[in-house]
């Protein structure tokens, strides 16, 4: 079957990887894509939130699965025009209804699912720029830190952990202003919970589900976790500290609550769920939901998965995931992000990439990259991301760590210590 990919980072480049591999794909489409999907399929130059290009490339192309990579197409309701339009509504796509994807688009109705679903998570209340006066009273006898959140995407800048009242007021103020837009007309505060992060993921059918391998990123520029916040900057899967028993936990406070209500709520839901966690005194909470895989946690998840993709992909569309098995391959994965010098402030792009012939036991997936002059060329702040597999944690952290300073391109950056962190649980 033709199978058509919606986005151009990592996580698609890792997902075409796996959705050419299997004998169901016989032609691959991806949109827009970069220069490593080019190397799998036919990249088409289409803006994810554009329906109608998308609607024609599917028609002419005779398309027969789209898998839907970032949130924006799917908050945006791309399930919703497929499911309403005579000419695609029996064509598989995998991602959330509009409603579904508001698990991700909007804070304030996450927080108030998981009130409804009894799912662990930080205590809140949101307001509007209308209930200022309540909204300051409120902070004022709010314990510091505290998590202010602008309810819809802001590109992962809408969250800010504010550590004294005066910092969090000016926050709230501007927030409500209109700091992100329309995203932070209204705003979540949230207690601040204190412990370490992980990430869950299932892949759901609206009714049952089956769960990924989880996974671990490393969200800041700067080893050992300092300086600003970014895409990821790598991730490691599995993770050390999650044993059986916290699995437990995750899957029956979190992971089957939620997609119980997804179905109990009737929400049309055919997709990926990314549960950001947080692991406090032994006990997990949910700090957000993603309607989608993760960036870069799927360049660690997927390359672990055995199972054929495209047939779990379609046992979700076709509601018979109670019946499907995964097999997920033992070994440890380590993901390094090369980025563009700068990144994530200001950087430059078309930078020539050189060395990636030379690559040897890794798999690069690339994020900012083109073809241009026949040579690939940097477009993002995120260009590649170097994952290894290996016996041992350790021995997937050296081969990526080699091929990371392998690939050479004018300012690349990347950081050294992606999964350090939990080598003394090894
Ligand atoms: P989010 O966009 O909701 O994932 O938030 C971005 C990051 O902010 C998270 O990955 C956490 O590191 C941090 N964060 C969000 N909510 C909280 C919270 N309630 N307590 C502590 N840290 C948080
Ligand atoms: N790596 C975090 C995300 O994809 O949202």
């Amino acid at each position: 079957m033709n199978i058509l990919i919606i986005g151009s980072g990592g996580r698609e480049h890792a997902l075409a990887d796996k959705i050419a591999s299997s004998t169901h794909c016989t032609g691959l489409f991806i949109a827009p894509g970069n220069a490593g999907t080019a190397l799998l399929g036919k990249n088409i130059s289409i803006d994810p939130i554009d329906f109608e290009a998308i609607k024609a490339l599917v028609v002419a192309e005779n398309i027969e699965l789209v898998v839907v990579g970032p949130e924006a197409p799917l908050v945006a309701g791309i399930s919703d025009f497929f499911a309403g339009d005579e000419a695609l509504k029996s064509i598989p796509i995998i991602g959330p209804s509009a409603e579904g994807a508001q698990l991700e688009g909007s804070k304030d109705f996450a927080k108030k699912f998981m009130q409804r679903h009894g799912i662990p998570t930080a205590s809140y209340r949101s307001f509007r720029q209308d209930n200022l006066a309540e909204a300051l009273a409120y902070l004022h006898n709010h314990a510091m830190p505290v998590v202010l959140k602008a309810d819809g995407l802001a590109a992962g800048k809408g969250v800010l952990i504010c550590n004294t009242l005066e910092e969090a007021e000016t926050e709230l103020k501007e927030m409500l202003s209109g700091k992100f837009g329309a995203a932070s007309a209204t705003v979540v505060i949230e207690q601040f919970l204190k412990g370490i992060e992980f990430s869950a993921f299932a892949l759901t059918d609206g009714n049952a589900y089956v769960q990924l391998p989880e996974a671990k990123d490393y969200k800041r520029i700067g080893e050992g976790d300092t300086g600003l916040n970014t895409g990821g900057m790598g991730a490691v899967s599995p993770v050390s500290f999650i044993d059986e028993a916290l699995r437990e936990k995750v899957r029956t406070r979190i992971v089957e609550p939620t997609i119980k209500g997804i179905w109990e709520e009737k929400i049309n839901y055919k997709g990926f769920v990314f549960f950001g966690l947080i692991l406090v005194e032994g006990e997990p909470y949910v700090i957000e939901y993603n309607c989608r895989l993760g960036d870069p946690e799927t360049e660690v998840i997927i390359p672990r998965l055995q199972s054929d993709l495209v047939e779990l992909l379609l046992a979700a569309w076709k509601g018979t995931l109670s019946i499907s098995t995964i097999n997920i391959d033992e070994r440890s994965a380590v993901a390094i992000i090369l980025a563009s010098g700068g990144y994530p402030g200001t950087f430059e792009k078309g930078k020539i990439v050189k060395g990636l012939d030379h690559v040897d036991s890794s798999r690069i997936y690339h994020a900012g990259t083109t073809i241009y002059d026949g040579s690939v060329i940097t477009t993002g702040g995120r260009v590649l991301t170097v994952t290894s597999m290996g016996s041992t944690l350790t021995r997937a952290m050296e081969k990526s760590l080699v091929n990371a300073e392998t690939i050479q391109f004018e300012g690349k950056y990347f950081r050294r210590d992606i999964g350090k962190d939990l080598l003394n649980e090894e």
